[in-house]
């Protein structure tokens, strides 16, 4: 396999509008960013992914780009924007942008021209489709709800939007759009971005005869995933793009990829792949349910490992994949992974070195690394996410009481983690002065930054731990590149594997006890080096355990070990 740069990295996504307000107006800030880097170059992060931050007016959070080519005022300047990328170089990280070009924003100088002449130029920058008789083109629901298609003003057709009607979806078909986005990447590029994350990505390709399928709801339509499913092609344009773009700078690319079709992996990650990586949604997608948050499964934790170990054994030899507990669109990991017992700080130390110590690319996100949870509310106006509102409403509608759509709100919701970062336990936990432009997570008087920054067994000193292992020039190579081979999966509650590597040949136990009860293991092998542990288990113990062939693990207790 041809080495690349980003091979050995360690990411951290931030969400810019919840990260740190450095002016008081509630809202997160570049300057926010800025100033914390060395906290994140400490913490062990190369790669720093930014949320959008591009001009927009927020329906989806900056998910809605009003113009590509300026920064919100919310966040800050240009110039700072410029100044966060040099201040990142001289620490050696890399800043990667979100890259949202499935849609834009109803606000965008090309949607507004659109609209004006819905026989125009730029309504073939847009999908503006003729209404069959008095009804919509096709009966797709949209992935935030209600119908996809919204009547163009003064005209009989409708445009198309996936998500929210203030998203209308831009045109791949018309080589002018695709020229317009791909200058645009190459100027970001050229101011020295590390690359990006790359939004929503699958559905660029349309199926643009838009065939209705049968109603797989109450409100009688189909979601527009279906779509997205049967049409073929979407590789023509994601290689067009990284040509055109990405390949030039070498730079690095992560893909939000749903509904890949099946054998397409190589395609998306292999070494000639359109992307460097894309994010395994494989564990989030065992809770989905069929009709929404208010039918989505429990993690069940033999289920998780098994799907986890699959999308391990199914890159091999393929690429890498970005793994994450959590991100922007999901609840907290340690709140959705861990079992009751486990939700403490040694769970979720486990469960940072059962996700790091992987193959592949480590995502943390902001807030994870000190063991952020998810947040209660007592009534859906505290929320503000547009998913989450259209959630709660689908629940009412399936018959849900308000307790319960507000509790699948509670352990679904986007708004989870996008409660501001928990810095202190002072005022609004050191994230601003001013209001919160989303409520804090009440528990920042336990779990904030300032109370695990000098605590030896903070979960914040022991991501630093595991990240630093991961890199270190011992072990860089086999975490690296080794092998990842399931080990002791006959047990129920362990998540065990090995990293392999055949040419320098270190052999690394990762093995964790997500069970309630100890759990004695049989050594197999010699134990050299206990390389880290969540319960300080010293050498010795091991060097016992191996002489009586077997070792216990406590409940919630892990442990990283060099075999041989
Ligand atoms: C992606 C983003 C999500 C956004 C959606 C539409 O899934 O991660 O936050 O709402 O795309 O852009
Ligand atoms: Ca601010």
């Amino acid at each position: 396999m041809k080495k690349k740069w980003w091979h050995d990295k360690v990411a951290y996504q931030i969400y810019p509008k919840s990260f740190l307000d450095t002016n008081g107006d509630g809202i997160g800030d570049l300057r926010g960013v800025i100033s914390k880097l060395d906290y994140l170059k400490e913490l062990g992060i190369d790669i720093i992914w930014l949320s959008p931050i591009y001009k927009s007016p927020f329906v989806d959070q900056g998910y809605d780009i009003a113009d590509y080519y300026k920064i919100a005022e919310e966040f800050g300047t240009m110039e700072e924007f410029d100044e966060l990328l040099a201040e990142a170089k001289k620490r050696d990280m890399y800043i990667v942008m979100d890259l949202v070009v499935n849609h834009c924003s109803d606000q965008h100088e090309y949607f507004k021209k659109a609209l004006a002449n819905p026989d125009g130029e730029y309504a073939e920058y847009f999908y503006f489709v003729k209404g069959k008789g008095k009804k919509a083109p096709s009966n797709y629901r949209s992935y935030f709800g209600g119908s996809a298609w919204e009547p163009v003003p003064g005209s009989d057709k409708y445009y198309l939007h996936m998500f929210a009607k203030e998203q209308p979806d831009l045109n791949w078909e018309n080589p002018k759009l695709r020229r317009k986005v791909y200058d645009m990447i190459n100027w970001w590029l050229d101011k020295g971005l590390g690359g990006f994350r790359i939004d929503a990505i699958i559905n660029i390709k349309k199926d643009v005869k838009f065939p209705s399928f049968p109603a797989d709801g109450p409100d009688g339509l189909a979601s527009c995933v279906k779509m997205v499913e049967e049409v073929e092609g979407v590789g023509t344009f994601l290689e067009e793009m990284k040509h055109e773009t990405f390949e030039k700078y070498d730079a690095f690319t992560v893909g939000e990829v749903f509904n890949m079709k099946e054998d397409e992996l190589r395609e998306f990650i292999g070494e000639d792949g359109h992307f460097s990586t894309m994010f395994d949604f494989s564990a989030h997608e065992l809770t989905f349910g069929e009709h929404g948050w208010y039918d989505s499964k429990p993690i069940v934790f033999k289920e998780w490992r098994d799907i986890v170990f699959a999308s391990q054994l199914e890159m091999e030899g393929i690429g890498f994949k970005a793994n994450i507990i959590e991100n922007h669109d999901e609840p907290r990991g340690a709140s959705r992974y861990l079992p009751a017992h486990a939700q403490n700080e040694a769970g979720k130390k486990m469960l940072a070195t059962t996700s790091v110590l992987l193959r592949g690319i480590p995502f943390v996100f902001q807030g994870q690394e000190i063991g952020m949870t998810n947040c209660l509310r007592e009534d859906i106006s505290e929320y503000d996410d547009i998913s989450t509102i259209d959630q709660y409403q689908v629940a009412i509608e399936a018959g849900c009481t308000k307790e319960e759509a507000l509790h699948c709100c509670y352990e679904n919701s986007r708004d989870n983690a996008r409660t501001p970062m928990q810095w202190s336990d002072g005022e609004n936990a050191g994230f601003t002065t001013g209001k919160p432009w989303l409520a804090l997570n009440p528990n920042y008087t336990e779990i904030n930054v300032k109370e695990q920054e000098n605590r030896a067994d903070s979960v914040l000193s022991y991501y630093k731990k595991l990240i630093a292992l991961r890199k270190s020039d011992s072990y860089k190579e086999t975490f690296t590149y080794g092998k990842f081979v399931p080990a002791y999966e006959e047990q129920d509650d362990i998540f065990a594997f090995r990293r392999v590597h055949e040419e320098n040949g270190q052999d690394i136990l990762v093995v964790a006890n997500f069970g309630q009860e100890p759990c004695t293991l049989t050594v197999e092998g010699k134990v050299h080096t206990v390389l880290l542990s969540n319960m300080n288990r010293e050498q010795a113990v091991f060097a016992e355990a191996e002489m009586n062939g077997s070792v216990t693990l406590e409940s919630c207790e892990c442990a990283v070990i060099l075999m041989g």
